[in-house]
């Protein structure tokens, strides 16, 4: 099995979640590096989604430890991991629909600017940033607009900028993508790939295969709460376990 190479990023050891008497995630361990691509797949129900609810706070592990940037996050809720740099979008876009496209941008980066005290920014910077980033994922001239004004693919990426405006150094991406057509694909794959050069480490959670293989530098497979596979996305895929998994016995 493959190991993230570089600085470890983030590293979970023996991640186990129940919901009740049924095991959603068991001795999961899993190491991700500065920089890295990961591809995270899995049928549905594997605990893709309930992994990423563990790491960022919104539901806990029952067993397990997780370090991130050197910091252990065992105890810590979700906000206070946002403000160490751990980030997520959500399957269902959450945005504040009431306010324009720039202001659901500004709460989130507020929350982050305002927890470092000593790093006071201007309104003025407060909102090149926030223009900055509608710019990042291609919704510069819907600043002013709601979210309701929004297709689908231009909401996926609201969604991204939303957790991408908390300025994460590690950004899950929970299937950014389903329902959405080949080109509007390739547009969201071209904004994770412009976020990840920009120094942003990105876990890709996608049942769209073509959109994985293409995006990720690495492969982790889930399959009914267990990690069956993680190394190079060629070498992964073609695991017989994994095989197993997606065909069928
Ligand atoms: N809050 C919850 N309470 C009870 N069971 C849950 C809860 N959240 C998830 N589950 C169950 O845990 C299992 C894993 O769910 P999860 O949402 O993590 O899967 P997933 O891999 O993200 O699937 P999908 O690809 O469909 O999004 C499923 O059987 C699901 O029904
Ligand atoms: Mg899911």
């Amino acid at each position: 099995m493959a190991e993230a190479d570089g600085d470890v990023l983030l590293e979970v050891k023996g991640l186990g979640k129940r919901f009740g008497g049924f095991v959603a995630l068991e001795g999961i361990d899993l190491t991700i590096a500065t920089g890295e691509r990961l591809g995270l797949i899995g049928p549905n129900g594997s605990g893709k989604s309930t992994l990423v609810n563990c790491l960022c706070g919104t539901l806990r592990n029952e067993t397990g430890t997780v370090t991130f940037a050197g910091k252990p996050l065992n105890g810590l809720i979700a906000h206070e991991r946002t403000h160490l740099g751990l980030a997520r979008s959500f399957q269902l876009p959450k945005p504040f629909h009431s306010m324009s496209l720039v202001d659901n941008l500004r709460i989130p980066l507020l929350y982050t600017v305002n927890a470092r005290p000593h790093h006071h920014l201007t309104d003025a910077a407060i909102a090149e940033r926030c223009a900055t980033l509608l710019k990042d994922v291609g919704l510069a001239d819907k600043a002013r607009r709601r979210p309701r004004d929004l297709t689908q693919v231009e909401m996926r990426k609201l969604e991204l900028a939303r957790a991408v405006a908390t300025e994460p150094t590690l950004l899950f991406a929970d299937e950014a993508m389903a329902g959405l057509s080949h080109s509007e694909i390739e547009e969201i794959l071209a904004v994770l790939l412009r976020l990840n050069e920009q120094g942003i480490t990105i876990v890709l959670i996608e049942h769209i295969m073509s959109a994985v293989m293409s995006f990720s530098t690495r492969l982790v497979v889930l399959v009914a709460g267990h990690k069956i596979a993680d190394g190079p996305p060629q070498e992964a895929i073609r695991n017989p376990e994994v095989e197993r998994a997606y065909l069928g016995e």
